[in-house]
């Protein structure tokens, strides 16, 4: 079989051996998927490693986004605009191609999955890190009417506003900036779920109709999706769906060929 794996420090809890195998099985490619764990000083090593041994491609999870986009020889556009690596391919005459499959994950899964088309609508991105960097072109090549940034530390919500204003709508601010407006689509790409918290959100900002999407994803539902239900949101979802989806689009990427999503996504949220 052709070899592929996830890297990561940790990487017990990954669902992408489960949800490629599954890929691999509906589409009939022989492929085998494993995780691998790279020291937090040898990623660059753990890479060389698995090429050697004749892999042929990687997705890359925490902490490695950066390192990944580093070692890339060459980047596609979207992981350029990404300043972050989640694919790695390895073609026997080609040097490492590094590819970013997140924004395009979230963009399936609100878009098909959703079933929310994103042109002409208003959207409230929380966050300014890697997670929200990722997502800011994909979520622009679908023509939003306006794209906000809110951050706890405004200056980093400026200097994306500043990269990517180029190609379509952005306003920045603090969460407070944001007090009195509503938004048709709000996304929460802070790690404050990781920690179990909630970003320091305004009220006010959803609709009954606003689509709240938490890019996390546990057991119960986050403490951000917990309170846009209470501020009256309807329509929850959380990121199950975006991790099934950029594992697709990786899939597609290495193999030429799109799986199926919908029972897989079916699935994990039943075996939370
Ligand atoms: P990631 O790659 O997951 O985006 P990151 O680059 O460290 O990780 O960025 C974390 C993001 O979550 C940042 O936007 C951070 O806000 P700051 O830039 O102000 O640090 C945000 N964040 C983390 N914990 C948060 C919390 N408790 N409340 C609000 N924002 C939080």
């Amino acid at each position: 079989p052709d070899l592929y794996a996830v890297i990561g420090n940790p990487i017990h809890h990954s669902k992408s051996p489960i949800i490629h195998m599954e890929f691999a099985r509906q589409t009939h490619q022989d492929i085998q998927y494993n995780a691998i764990l790279a020291p937090l000083e040898g990623f660059a090593a753990t890479v060389s490693a698995f090429q050697q041994k004749g892999g042929k491609g990687l997705n890359v999870t925490l902490p490695f986004k950066q390192e990944a986009y580093t070692l890339s020889i060459r980047l596609t556009d979207r992981a350029n605009a990404a300043q972050a690596v989640n694919t790695l391919k390895f073609d026997q005459n080609h040097p490492i191609l590094g590819d970013n499959t997140d924004g395009a994950g979230l963009i399936r899964d609100i878009e098909v999955n959703q079933e929310i088309p994103i042109a002409g609508k208003s959207i409230l991105l929380m966050g300014a890190g890697g997670a929200a960097r990722g997502v800011i072109l994909p979520l622009l090549e679908r023509k939003p009417r306006l794209l906000a940034i809110a951050n706890r530390t405004q200056t980093k919500a400026q200097l994306l506003q500043a990269q990517f204003s180029s190609h379509g709508q952005i306003v920045s601010g603090h969460f407070q900036d944001f007090s009195g407006e509503s938004f048709d689509i709000i996304i929460n790409a802070t790690s404050a779920s990781l920690q179990d918290k909630l970003p320091p959100l305004p009220t006010g900002l959803f609709k009954e109709t606003t689509l709240a999407y938490d890019m996390m994803y546990s057991r119960n539902l986050t403490p951000f999706l917990i309170f846009a239900q209470q501020q009256g949101a309807h329509h929850l979802a959380d990121g199950i769906g975006m991790l099934v989806e950029q594992a697709a689009e990786s899939f597609y990427v290495w193999r030429g060929i799109r799986p199926e999503t919908r029972k897989i996504i079916e699935m994990l949220k039943n075996n939370r």
